[in-house]
């Protein structure tokens, strides 16, 4: 038998599905990826098949490992980390799902939320999960797969029955975390950060929370067991005969968000990051203490190890950053993501425009569901390197948006910031952050900070690596990005606060 050399990490992301291999250095020694399908059904609506992702998640796996010439039995420990709040459910017995699903962006149920801030029930859902009621969670997303599950896939069964057969548990409730896990091992379990962003768990107490599952009518029999994220008893161990043909215990699990603050090792109260992917995802740890939010941040779990209390953190959720500069692709104004760095380069500035990316709404710290993308201050001398250039803007200064957030609610001044993700390559949109906010902003050597915190949860757990003090050592910079504040980048930030004000609840009466 071959030694446990590595560590792999399952990275199940909004556009696509990676598999990464570490070394003991918090090296990627092997590395696959593969997008799947977005599906718009209805305008606001996202839906992904969960049978995809589980068949790229098997073939992203098998193609990194074979390309590197690695056995499944030289991975010590498998941990995986994911889009959050995605809600899937599916049959228990057949490993069916009911229906497609319902992604993080969807807003098919903004009504439903609506009609609970109607009902004064916001302090209530803000108080017990540290969220702020949004159809971006995974409370409303089950219960509208309750009430409207595709009675074919259920094996003919009538749509009335779906709740009886949830209530007998026969149904399984998960996030994607909980599926692939489920997948994996047959076990249905889930880690504390992704139980915190359901909606429907208690941060305080660590625990499904039974008045809100009965104002979601979601039974407790279809839900996952909540492990720590870093679990050494294991989520379960993948079967020797399945695809992997290994015997290999699953046992770090984390929302991808505090997953990238794990593998950024941000440890310790004060610490923060910034994660640019599809959204972008500031997170900042505060320790033991739940620290509530009155600026429009979220409480979140930040991360728990096995015999440890929780870690919690402040989170700033910006919807869209990376997906504007898609967005810009889809416009044809540039031919790939690296192109805007050269194109906003080009000019001095935006000429006064700017854009507001608010596509599903507006999240931290603004939480306006209606909110829809905005441009302002166009002329006829308009050219697109402005809205290119505008629209990387818009992601610096969302960041500071939540950044100005969270030194209000943590009474914590900012100093430096980790950066992450697929955008932080950028190095304009780097020196851009560092000025729009103020800080420096430190990107590290290894950028697939996501996977790499699974990694660390994993082989925390199995000994692989013994201690947060062993991995702070694998942490090295890249580069820094000192602060250079132009004269005019209050004045900026001004007019950008001016600009988001346009575009909130802009789609009010079109619905
Ligand atoms: O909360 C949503 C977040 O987890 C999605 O992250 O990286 O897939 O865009 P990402």
């Amino acid at each position: 038998m071959k030694a446990r050399t590595y560590v792999g990490a399952i990275d199940q992301g909004t556009t696509g599905t990676r598999f990464i291999v570490f070394d003991h250095g918090g090296q990627p020694v092997a590395n696959a990826y593969e997008t799947h399908e977005q599906i718009y059904p209805e305008p606001g609506w996202v839906e992904h098949d969960p049978e995809e992702i589980w068949e790229n998640t098997t073939a992203v796996i098998r193609r990194a490992l074979d390309d590197a010439g690695i056995d499944a039995s030289q991975l010590a420990a498998l941990g995986i980390t994911n889009q959050r709040e995605t809600t899937v459910v599916w049959d228990r017995e057949s490993g069916t799902p009911v229906y497609n699903a319902i992604v993080w962006q969807d807003r098919r149920t903004t009504d439903r939320i609506e009609a609970l801030e109607r009902e004064g029930k916001d302090a209530w859902i803000r108080e017990t999960t540290g969220l702020e009621p949004d159809a971006y969670f995974a409370a409303t997303k089950a219960e509208w797969l309750l009430n409207n599950a595709d009675p074919i896939k259920l094996q003919r069964m009538r749509p009335e029955d779906v709740r009886d057969r949830a209530r007998d548990g026969e149904l399984c409730f998960g996030t994607i975390d909980s599926w692939l896990i489920y997948k994996l091992t047959g076990e249905h379990v889930t880690d504390v950060t992704n139980a915190s962003r359901t909606m429907l768990f208690d941060i305080h107490d660590l625990s499904w929370d039974d008045d809100l599952l009965a104002e979601f009518d979601v039974p407790r029999a279809m839900l996952p067991e909540v492990h720590p994220s870093s679990d050494d008893d294991y989520y379960g161990t993948t079967d020797p005969e399945g695809f992997l043909g290994a015997e290999v215990p699953v046992a770090g699990a984390l929302g991808d968000q505090q997953a990238a603050l794990f593998g950024q090792t941000c440890f310790d109260a004060g610490d923060a990051k910034n994660t640019y992917g599809t959204g972008s995802f500031m997170l900042m740890n505060t320790g033991e203490e739940a620290v509530a939010s009155e600026n429009g941040l979220l409480t979140t779990v930040g991360f728990q190890r096995s015999g440890e209390p929780a870690q919690y953190a402040l989170e700033g959720s910006i919807f869209i950053t990376g997906a504007a500069i898609e967005w810009l692709e889809d416009l044809t104004l540039i031919d790939d993501p690296a192109e805007s760095e050269a194109l906003a380069r080009s000019v001095d500035s935006t000429d006064g425009v700017y854009v507001v990316p608010a596509f599903t709404g507006l999240g931290a710290p603004h939480w306006d569901q209606r909110a829809r993308g905005t441009i302002v201050g166009m002329t006829r001398g308009t050219r697109r390197e402005h809205v290119v250039r505008a629209t990387l803007e818009s992601i610096a200064y969302q960041t500071r948006d939540v950044a100005e957030a969270m030194t209000e609610d943590s009474g914590i001044e900012l100093t430096d910031l980790r950066v992450d993700g697929g955008a932080v390559k950028n190095n304009f949109l780097c020196q851009l952050q560092a000025d729009v906010v103020g800080t420096e902003i430190v990107r590290p050597e290894v950028d697939e900070t996501t996977a790499l915190g699974a990694a660390y949860a994993a082989g925390l757990a199995v000994d692989y690596w013994k201690s947060p003090d062993e991995l702070r050592e694998n942490w090295h910079v890249d580069r820094e990005f000192e602060p250079d504040r132009a004269d005019d980048v209050e004045e900026r930030y001004g007019r950008w606060q001016e600009a988001v004000e346009r575009s909130l609840d802009w789609a009010r009466d079109e619905e």
